[in-house]
């Protein structure tokens, strides 16, 4: 589903953040990428939902070459990768469900059937009745929610989140990551970067740590 090979990343002249990785993920693993600040887990998050070329190696992502692909191929890996980024990136000039129709436009979707889409992905994520909402009415964790909702409207193969219990009370993290797991639970590949690796522990079954540019890729859950 997705695999690196010799993959190494620096940022323009810098060093390399990342320095041949080499792994595979099967279809439908949940995993935890975890190691300090700046370490790179962005990074490698970045790398795999294509917002990030690789310096060097090859990158697989659902049957695809990426590290080579042309821009016009972008699009296929938007839908391919859900991508919920650390910085949520939701637009705040229009209410909730207008967020999450906006990849469904992107794609051209015909404009009933995708907001039958888009409320079916807020009740997904628990955030029924919260539609005309804009989104600064809203808390941190039902934020995390809607950046959740916009990355699953699209039905991905793959999701990616960068830290989305951060800033979290306990509960409403856990809550966050209970539809992780439901979407998981479906098939969804899942990857996760995060500093709670206590939380990780209860859903996570692989964990790739990045710490002082060594990457080990572990069974189970370490932080
Ligand atoms: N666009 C960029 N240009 C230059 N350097 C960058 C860029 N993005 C990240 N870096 C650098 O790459 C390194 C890894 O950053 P990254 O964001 O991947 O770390 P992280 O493990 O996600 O950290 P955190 O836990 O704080 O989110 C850092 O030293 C950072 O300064
Ligand atoms: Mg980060």
């Amino acid at each position: 589903m997705i695999e690196f090979q010799h993959v190494f990343k620096s940022y323009g002249r810098g060093r390399n953040i990342l320095a041949d990785i080499n792994f595979r993920i099967e279809p439908g693993e949940f995993v935890f990428v975890s190691g300090p600040s700046g370490a790179g887990k962005s990074t490698l998050l970045k790398l795999i939902g294509g917002l990030e070329p690789p310096s060097r190696g090859t990158v697989h992502v659902n049957g695809h070459r990426i590290d080579k692909m042309p821009a016009r191929a972008r699009p296929y890996l938007r839908r391919a990768v859900g991508v919920i980024l650390q910085d949520t990136h939701l637009l705040y000039d229009r209410n909730a469900i207008n967020n999450v129709l906006l990849p469904l436009a992107v794609a051209g979707l015909e404009t009933r059937l995708a907001g039958t889409r888009a409320r079916a992905a807020m009740e997904k994520v628990g955030l029924s009745g919260k539609e005309d909402l804009n989104p600064v009415e809203m808390s941190g964790g039902e934020q995390q929610r809607l950046a959740i909702a916009r990355a699953i409207v699209n039905r991905p193969a793959i999701l990616i989140a960068d830290e989305p219990t951060a800033n979290l009370d306990q509960e409403s993290a856990r809550r966050i990551m209970e539809v992780f797991r439901d979407f998981n639970r479906v098939g969804v590949t899942t990857l996760i970067a995060s500093h709670d690796g206590a939380l990780m522990a209860a859903y996570a079954s692989r964990t790739l740590r990045i710490d002082a540019g060594r990457f080990t890729d572990i069974p189970g859950v370490k932080s």
